[in-house]
């Protein structure tokens, strides 16, 4: 078996794992710690009178809300996503907080979108673009579809970085490796774009990074190993006993008070020449 990204294949998932898929997109965005890392861009983009967003990747909307939130959002915002239910799920979730008028969600492969050259004021990939099968070729549509001077914005993870404590420290790298590699299919993509965006006609407005790191106690790590360690396992990377004795250890790290684990995000705001 080989490592499989999830969402690189989220048009394949069956019905329990878009549940479980959604419920993750839908909970992380109420963790403090990542809804800091969303607010902060979101609040920093200026938006035109009218403006014009579109998201690819854009799952069950989460994006999108926090941008119709802002008052001065007087545009329309498109979200593409290559999996219909997750997109049902964003269209309710907008409709229920009022905002079904201006926020409207199509299928679409983010590598190939049906819109017309330099249609959009701001087009934004939120944690898609470690998964996509040619991240270059995503990039290099957004940079067409956003109109000159306007800004393309890419958040992601740098996922060479996650890192889980456990006593043994060999299998736990190992383990850091297969969740990362067997999740992302580009875990390290964020540290190659500054070099790659002028290729792409994209210059870097801004760029920042976080580390998102739970000691103690965890929430956003605990629902990422509930969700992803299945799909280590279902990799045959590593020995189905030792991925579970490591599961049961953070979970009573969890219990104990005595976890630890950490992965850093980076922003990066970048103006069409
Ligand atoms: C980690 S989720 C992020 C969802 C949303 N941006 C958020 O942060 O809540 C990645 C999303 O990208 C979508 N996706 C992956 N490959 C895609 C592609 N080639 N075209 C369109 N969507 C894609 C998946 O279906 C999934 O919804």
């Amino acid at each position: 078996m080989v490592a499989r990204d999830p969402h690189r294949f989220s048009n394949e998932l069956d019905e329990t794992a878009v549940e479980r898929i959604a419920a993750r997109l839908e909970s992380r965005a109420q963790d403090d710690v990542f809804a800091r890392l969303l607010d902060q861009y979101v609040a920093r983009l200026s938006l035109p009178p009218k403006a014009r967003v579109l998201e690819v990747g854009c799952g069950t909307g989460v994006v999108l809300r926090s941008l119709a939130r802002r008052s001065d959002f007087t545009g329309t915002a498109i979200g593409v996503d290559q999996c219909r239910p997750f997109l049902d799920i964003a269209s309710t979730l907008a409709q229920a907080e009022g905002f079904g008028d201006r926020l409207t969600f199509q299928v679409g492969d983010a590598h190939k979108l049906d819109f017309r050259s330099g249609s959009f004021d701001i087009v934004v990939a939120h944690t898609l673009i470690s998964h996509v099968t040619a991240p270059i070729a995503v990039m290099s549509e957004m940079a067409r579809l956003v109109r000159p001077g306007g800004i393309v914005v890419v958040f992601d993870g740098d996922y060479a970085s996650l890192t889980y404590a456990y006593p043994d420290h060999s299998f736990g790298q190992r383990m850091d490796a297969a969740l990362a590699n067997s999740t992302f299919n580009n875990p390290r993509i964020m540290r190659d774009l500054p070099r790659l965006l002028p290729g792409l006609d994209l210059e870097l407005d801004a760029a920042w990074g976080e580390a998102v790191v739970e000691i103690g106690q965890a929430s956003y790590f605990k629902s990422f190993a509930e969700t992803y360690v299945p799909y280590v396992k279902k990799s045959g990377m590593l020995p189905e006993q030792s991925i579970e004795a490591w599961h049961r250890e953070q979970r009573q790290a969890m219990d104990n008070g005595t976890f630890f684990a950490a992965c850093n995000y980076y922003t990066y705001l970048a103006r069409r020449v």
